[in-house]
């Protein structure tokens, strides 16, 4: 008898192990958020996934770090009354206007390719969002339907917050350079959220998800080594920036170190402190 190990095949299958990760975190007595949607998002292929990945523990706490860093970050910004618009790049199956205390008066937009998109619409078609959410269908690599989807957006909205988490990685940095040019050019695009990966960071994204094998589509692209500075010949700098580790232990998934320690092929903490930042860019 012959076994399929199912492994990381598509992009979109990181979107479904990003919900998974975020139920796992919600699992927990102690949870960092509670995602009441990510279990059935994930769905089968999550829990296919799952076997996979050989170390699923730490890969959940780090997303549920990230996430919740970005929780904190996106809460700040609309309580602050700097946005009324979030348009979510790469947005995945992520459930921010579902499960976050978000006012109902902000414009929430979801850009993901197609697939997973109307994947996240029917399966959340039963559930209220707490503000007012869109999904926008786009390739984020395609310059002329991200251009015209970014001005369209740009007339229609006062201020924006761009947030980009988990998507970079993916890209060619040539292509990280349109889009930081594109969303620089809208007027009322003052704020970006991302995160960050160092080389190192994505050597071990690769091990962790077990995306280097040869016949892998998934490919981990963006990790400058100049790190932040990537963006500010692009008109974006740095507002506030973020640690994973210093934030993994700060929110008590303090064995993130430890293990990380433990399986990486470098060593030092400034090297791990390196490994993943999470950024908020305000334009210049
Ligand atoms: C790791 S997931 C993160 C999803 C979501 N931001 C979250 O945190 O749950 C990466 C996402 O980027 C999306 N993505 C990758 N390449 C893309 C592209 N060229 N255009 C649009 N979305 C893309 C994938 O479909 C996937 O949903």
């Amino acid at each position: 008898m012959s076994i399929t190990r199912l492994s990381v095949e598509h992009v979109s299958d990181t979107a479904i192990l990003t919900a998974l990760a975020r139920a796992i975190e919600s699992d927990r007595p102690d949870a960092l958020f509670k995602d009441p949607f990510a279990r059935s998002l994930a769905g089968v292929r999550g829990e296919q996934l799952v076997s996979s990945i050989p170390n699923i523990d730490s890969l959940s706490k780090a997303i549920a770090v990230r996430t919740h860093v970005i929780d904190e970050f996106i809460l700040k910004a609309v309580s602050q009354g700097e946005i009324d618009t979030v348009l979510n790049l790469g947005s995945g199956l992520d459930t921010r206007p579902y499960r976050l205390p978000l006012p109902s008066w902000l414009r929430w937009i979801d850009c993901d390719l197609p697939g997973i998109l109307s994947y996240k619409y029917d399966t959340l078609s039963n559930n209220h969002p707490n503000c007012t959410l869109e999904f926008i269908s786009l390739d984020i690599t395609d310059d002329r339907a991200r251009r015209t989807i970014f001005q369209q957006i740009n007339q229609s909205a006062g201020s924006v917050m761009v947030v980009s988490e988990g998507l970079l990685i993916y890209l060619k940095p040539i292509q990280v350079t349109a889009i930081a040019i594109d969303l620089r050019e809208q007027r009322r695009f003052l704020w970006w959220l991302t995160d960050l990966s160092s080389p190192k960071g994505l050597q071990l994204t690769e091990e962790f998800l077990g995306v280097n094998r040869l016949n892998s589509q998934v490919k981990l692209e963006f990790a400058p080594e100049e790190g932040i500075e990537f963006f500010h010949n692009f008109g974006w700098r740095k507002m506030a920036l973020r640690f994973l580790l210093d934030e993994a232990l700060r929110l008590k998934r303090i064995n993130l170190s430890e293990e990380l320690l433990s399986q990486l092929p470098f060593k030092g903490q400034q090297n791990l402190r390196n490994v993943s930042r999470l950024v908020w860019l305000i334009r210049t």
